[in-house]
């Protein structure tokens, strides 16, 4: 079977690069994985990362590459299809709504995220939050800013509000635009400069020396050896490893939709053995030479081991919107360093949301032949409503609930559940030679063994052992104040409603357009 309708393309082999480098380098690599490297063992958390970045996520970056190129030929570019032209069962088509449920999720609460990061670079710039000056008033001033708390930093959500519509409309419009058009030059223009910000920050925070003579042991030295010397005894916690899994998906946006949506544009014998790899490279190189020279080293070089360590304990918000500042308002032209910062996040997160708009606008396109106006007016509709909870909410824990079920637990279902389908009931070699048809590079023939063997075997330990050790609990609301219980049913009947709405379109779809809804 194929199309009916012409599907939009790439328009070159560098700009798709970018686009799927885009996809995958976002907040997680300058934010997350600093904190989570400090938190799980510093130079030690570095193992099972590396494991994992070898047995699942190259694996899985071409699984992704390979499942969407192969259902962008018969004119699907999300996962309800690429499933259905995969697996002949009537119920694959279904599972394929966790991969649209991940992607909006992520997109409902990351997109606010980038907002606070556009703002802040404005409020650097215009050296608003310069007077605060103690990491209590900081902190202060990013919950005032984000709406969870009252004073008169702010008048209000107003400004923060304000900031994000501007980042929901850069966004849409950029989807609207389309796949060469919109997001092609996003990623062509985001990108360099993303990389020359990174380069510029990573260059000011080596060259720091020790800022504070009267405290020298404060200094740039011990700031890489704190996240870098490794603390061997960490590996033997399960949640170390846990940790480094659950990176390595949020980083490289595998088990979300995104990549397949994205490689479903390509032409039926472009690369994806090569284009694959050097995406997931371009991202390691940004996550750890790029975003573990920042925001740890510099913390340390500023405020010592001990209060670095509680940074990052308080997460990555801390690091990024607290800690940062605080620097940037004690060095030379902090205000212009403070704004890179924030406005590198800021393509690092945009190039990101767009991705995860993708896979419901080709969904919508494709399935219900709607044109890309209508498809991404709909999105768009989707995303402001739904976002108005994370928003007004944010200080009952709505967006760490969306934040675990889709952006942690999630990833590794969906990832399961696609490598057993394209692995194991689509046909090992069919799907090996998907893979390798086109390529620029063989893919060596021991991936085949790993993605057939190893990767669904420790997805699936992963995934019991996450469940048990985490998502039950989570589930059961341990450890949830008591006044957020409402807003975590909240968080939990929304995506419910999504899954509930992407579930009957696709029924409806299925039975309209081939006449076998069920
Ligand atoms: N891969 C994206 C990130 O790291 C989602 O933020």
């Amino acid at each position: 079977m194929s199309t009916d309708r012409q599907r939009e393309q790439w328009g070159s082999k560098l700009g798709l690069i970018l686009a799927v480098a885009g996809n995958a380098v976002g907040l997680g690599n300058f934010l997350r994985f600093p904190v989570q490297a400090a938190q799980n063992g510093g130079g030690a958390f570095m193992i099972p990362y590396f494991l994992f970045f070898l047995l699942l996520g190259i694996p899985l970056m071409w699984m992704e590459w390979g499942i969407g190129r192969h259902g962008g030929k018969y004119g699907h570019g999300s996962a309800p299809g690429m499933f259905d032209v995969i697996c002949k069962h009537k119920a694959a088509k279904y599972f394929g709504s966790i991969g649209l449920l991940i992607s909006i999720v992520i997109m409902i609460y990351y997109t606010l995220i980038e907002s606070w990061t556009l703002g802040f670079s404005f409020l650097s710039l215009t050296q608003h939050y310069f007077d605060q000056t103690s990491f209590e008033s900081m902190k202060s001033y990013l919950y005032s800013y984000q709406g969870r708390e009252v004073t008169d930093l702010f008048s209000g959500i107003g400004i923060s509000y304000i900031f994000f519509l501007v980042t929901f409309v850069i966004n849409f419009w950029v989807l609207y635009r389309g796949i060469s058009k919109g997001i092609e030059k996003l990623a062509k223009i985001a990108m360099p400069l993303l990389f020359f910000f990174a380069i510029i920050l990573a260059i000011r925070v080596i060259t720091l020396g020790t800022p504070d003579p009267n405290f020298p042991d404060r200094n740039i030295a011990s700031g890489f050896a704190y996240l870098w010397n490794p603390n061997f005894a960490e590996l033997a916690k399960p949640s170390v490893w846990l940790a480094a899994a659950g990176q390595i998906f949020f980083t490289l946006s595998v088990g979300m939709g995104t990549i397949q949506a994205y490689a479903s544009y390509l032409k039926p014998k472009d690369d994806i053995a090569l284009s694959g790899l050097t995406t997931a490279s371009t991202n390691e190189f940004a996550e750890v030479v790029l975003g573990g020279s920042i925001a740890i080293p510099a913390a340390v070089a500023f405020f010592g081991i001990t209060m670095t360590t509680q940074i990052a304990m308080g997460g990555a918000f801390d690091l990024g919107f607290v800690s940062m500042p605080l620097i940037f308002e004690q060095i030379p032209f902090g205000h212009f360093f403070g704004f890179i910062w924030f406005l590198l996040l800021f393509f690092a997160g945009i190039t990101s949301s767009v991705a995860m708009g993708q896979p419901v606008i080709a969904f919508l396109e494709d399935e219900l032949k709607f044109d890309r106006k209508k498809a991404v007016a709909i999105l768009a509709s989707v995303v402001f409503i739904s976002v108005q909870f994370v928003i007004f909410y944010l200080k009952y824990g709505f967006l760490d609930e969306l934040d675990y079920w889709a952006g942690t637990f999630g990833l590794v279902v969906f990832a399961l559940l696609e490598t057993i389908l394209f692995m194991w009931i689509f046909d090992s070699n069919l799907a090996w030679e998907e893979m390798n048809e086109g390529g620029d590079i063989k893919i060596p023939r021991i991936f085949y063994y790993i993605m057939k063997f190893i990767t669904p075997v420790i997805l699936l330990i992963i995934m019991i052992w996450w469940f048990v050790d985490n998502a039950l609990p989570t589930l059961l609301m341990k450890n949830v104040l008591p006044e957020n219980v409402p807003y975590i049913w909240g968080a939990r009947a929304l995506m419910l409603v999504l899954c509930g709405s992407l579930f009957l379109t696709i029924h409806y779809a299925w039975k309209k357009n081939y006449n076998k809804g069920n």
